[in-house]
């Protein structure tokens, strides 16, 4: 038995999306790190090798049940950012896509009865669920602390 054509495909798009992931984290991290933001730098590229790993995962998952892994270009991720509000509502609107994205993934294997990709997507649904409560966890950070102290944002960015 082999994985279905539909299925595989939604796989092989979510590699993209994964490295488009693991790309918009580095380069959020690397305006950071030049724009002073040492610990925002440091969580975002941390976050970033993270997502890397999200698509090897995919992959790997397809090509053992018989699926194959086409590249395909990878978007180019935003690189300029007005302010780190800027790039953390950014992620946070990311994070919502990858979900609805890895939620199409399930309700499909729901449709098509795959046991075997429902079972491998429900790690990366839970997943979702913890990253898009992180995501806004450090929304909620930025408004409370407003413009005055960004620092403390930063530091407890370092500390996670
Ligand atoms: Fe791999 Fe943040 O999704």
């Amino acid at each position: 038995m082999k994985i279905n054509e539909k299925i595989n495909e939604l796989l092989n798009n979510q590699v993209t999306n994964e490295l488009f992931s693991a790309n918009l984290y580095l380069s959020a991290a690397s305006w950071c790190k030049v724009n002073h933001f040492n610990g925002a730098a440091a969580w975002l590229y941390k976050h970033g090798k993270e997502e890397r790993t999200h698509a090897d995962a995919f992959m790997e998952f397809a090509n053992e049940y018989g699926g194959c892994i086409t590249f395909q270009p990878i978007p180019k991720p935003a690189t300029e950012f007005k302010d780190i509000r800027q790039v953390f509502t950014l992620i946070a609107g990311h994070e919502d896509k990858v979900t609805a994205q890895n939620n199409r993934i399930a309700e499909l294997c729901l449709e098509l009865k795959d046991q075997n990709t429902y079972t491998f997507i429900q790690k990366y649904v839970a997943e979702q669920l913890e990253e898009m409560a992180t995501a806004r966890e450090n929304l909620d950070y930025l408004a409370l602390i407003e413009d005055c102290d960004l620092f403390l944002f930063d530091r407890e960015l370092n500390s996670k």
